[in-house]
């Protein structure tokens, strides 16, 4: 049967392949690796603490209050609110855009074309908005009325790249939440315990399940394999220690997850990774789903 799609998810889905703006994302990324250099910086700014990305939920304030400005300006002798609006929303697109850059910083190609795009509309919006409040402030009502329908045009521009990116990209999303619905049920065999390098990573698969071990003397822990982040194989990153506790580094991003339960220690990581419970049986090791 033919597929189709939207006439708009086609140009969004060509601009994840446009070379073109390469050049943008590389000079972008390198400042924000500069500017957002600390980890703890990082970490507050991808919403490790809050166990879910803190650039969505800000976006809630701009697009609010200029939404509810946006019907403000269209119900006579209500200027001075849908000013305050505007000025609220203006403030608090400064504090999302970094979180935003923060994220973005450590997406995919395809992702960073599009979100360059998306932080382009967003950029201009609070142009546009900051524009009206001047002309707002010299009494130019109709101009700042004007300027600030033609913000809402390029904030909802953005607001709907902002939608592709965690929805149709999945960025942001946790790419490890459907373990449990994966995984069969009961123990399963991963093969001797003396078979896997202490401490060093390794892989093992069941029914088709990439599970990452981490065998230290006859201590062993087992996480799904995929990264929560963007689904790269902690397989493959490096086993290190943090404050005392064994952590495995994603080698693509570097999202740290403690082994002792799956945490995040760093981000651009916010959801934990699945740990299962372990048991040795003859010297042979057997993992099943926590909880079950
Ligand atoms: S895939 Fe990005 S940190 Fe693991």
């Amino acid at each position: 049967m033919p597929t189709t799609t939207a006439p708009v998810t086609d140009v969004v889905d060509r601009l994840e392949r446009t070379s073109m703006l390469d050049p943008v994302v590389n000079g972008l990324r390198s400042l924000s690796q500069k500017v957002l250099a600390p980890q703890g910086v990082r970490d507050i700014l991808h919403g490790v603490w809050l166990g879910h990305p803190l650039h969505p939920m800000l976006t809630d304030v701009p697009i609010g209050a200029w939404t509810a400005a946006a019907v403000l300006d269209v119900v006579p002798g209500t200027g001075i609110g849908a000013g305050t609006l505007i000025a609220t929303g203006c403030a608090a697109a400064v504090p999302t855009a970094v979180s935003g850059l923060a994220d973005w910083s450590e997406l995919h190609g395809p992702h960073q074309r599009v979100g360059v795009i998306h932080a382009a509309a967003n950029v201009i919006a609070l142009g546009f908005y900051t524009a009206s409040l001047g002309a707002r402030m010299r009494g130019r009502k109709a101009r700042g009325k004007m300027l600030a329908f033609a913000g809402f045009t390029a904030m909802s521009a953005g607001g709907y790249l902002g939608g592709h990116l965690a929805f149709r990209q999945a960025a942001g999303a946790n790419h490890g939440a459907d373990l449990p619905d994966l995984f069969p049920s009961g123990w399963h065999d991963l093969g001797r315990l003396d078979e896997f390098p202490d401490g060093a990573p390794a892989k093992r698969t069941v029914e088709g399940v990439d599970l990452l071990i981490v065998r230290r003397g006859q201590h062993v822990d087992v996480l799904s394999n995929k990264c929560s982040h963007l689904s790269g194989p902690l397989s493959d990153g490096e086993f290190t220690v943090e404050e005392g506790q064994g952590c495995i580094v994603c080698p693509w991003h570097g999202s740290t997850f403690r082994l002792s339960d799956g945490g995040v220690e760093h981000g651009p990581a916010t959801s934990p990774q699945h740990r299962l419970e372990t048991r040795v049986t003859g010297g042979r090791l057997e993992v099943s789903l926590a909880g079950e």
